[in-house]
């Protein structure tokens, strides 16, 4: 049966073996150099990357294959094609499909009709590539991903979303420091607090930012404005503006505690320079690893078949 990752839930059975042959891949590229020979992915961006793109991109070719860029308003999809059908006949060329979307329902809608793998490079309510990069990240530098402490500071946004259920999914002990009328929502933070009853972790939210950062073994932060909450920027940045993550955070999280940003990072806003440049930060380790972990997410989905 075809497999999706459409929310980090797709892997809660094999998150942990999917880092690990993601490490593998980092390790040993020459290996994997023609696993994926003569196929091709479909990328299909309705808002604007770097990462993601490029990672894919090269992933593709690094394993011998080859990706091609579809924007929705060069597709027929942009004047009024159902996704279904955009699904049916993806399938019959393609070998995967990444879509980034504003809505969630869309990506649910193109897995549901798709005879190929689809995964999410980014919605309204997760981003699980991401967080599979960012957790490869983590067990790099502690070597073990079970008890540590990772504080998620800024927006309750599709990237604490999923970093909350895939850290619950490793035993982490994950707090959510969002301000009010910020916080992830509701039936997120259930599902990973049933998850980290499971499997000895724990789930908090917790507002005030100092309280939240003591001993945290990784801190991490995303934009305040995530794309399409634009109008709302001057509103969110007063927010916001206490939950910047700078020395006084780092200072009483652990002393080798790591700090994440999934970028692109605002300098000044939601991060400092000096902590994104600083000695605990692991963002651009955390960049790089988007390439192989996005190897590690497309060889599982396909070989697994
Ligand atoms: N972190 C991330 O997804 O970056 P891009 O928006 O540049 O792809």
């Amino acid at each position: 049966m075809v497999r999706h990752l459409v929310s980090i839930m797709d892997m809660k059975n094999c998150l942990e073996e999917i880092i690990d042959f993601a490490i593998d891949i980092k390790t040993n590229p020459s290996k994997y150099k023609d696993s994926m020979d003569s196929c091709s992915l479909g990328m299909i961006f309705e808002k604007s990357s770097t990462r993601t793109r490029v990672s894919f991109e090269v992933a593709m070719t690094q394993l011998g294959g080859h990706a091609l860029f579809l924007s929705p308003k060069d597709l027929q999809i942009g004047r009024g094609e159902t996704i279904a059908d955009t699904a049916r006949v993806l399938s019959r060329y393609l070998d995967c499909i990444m879509y980034r979307a504003f809505d969630y329902k869309n990506v649910e809608e193109l897995a549901l009709h798709s005879e190929i793998p689809v995964i999410n490079g980014l919605d309204n309510r997760e981003h699980p590539c991401q967080i599979v990069a960012d957790l490869m990240t983590v067990k790099e530098r502690f070597t073990n991903l079970k008890g540590l402490k990772m504080v998620y500071v800024g927006d309750g946004n599709n990237v604490c979303h999923s970093l909350l259920l895939g850290g619950a999914m490793q035993g982490m002990n994950v707090v959510a420091n969002c301000p009010k009328n910020y916080h992830p929502w509701k039936e997120i933070v259930d599902k990973a607090t049933m998850l980290a009853e499971e499997t000895g972790g724990s789930v908090k939210i917790i507002e005030d930012p100092l309280e939240a950062c003591i001993d945290a073994d990784v801190i991490y932060t995303d934009v305040w404005v995530s794309m399409g909450d634009e109008k709302e920027e001057e509103e969110r940045e007063a927010a916001f503006m206490k939950y910047q993550v700078n020395e006084k955070l780092v200072e009483v999280a652990s002393n080798d505690c790591i700090v994440l940003h999934c970028l692109p990072a605002h300098r000044g806003m939601e991060i400092t320079d000096e902590v994104i440049d600083g000695k605990h930060s692991a963002a651009w380790d955390q960049a790089e690893n988007r390439m192989h972990a996005q190897k590690a997410i497309i060889l599982d989905l396909y070989k697994n078949e």
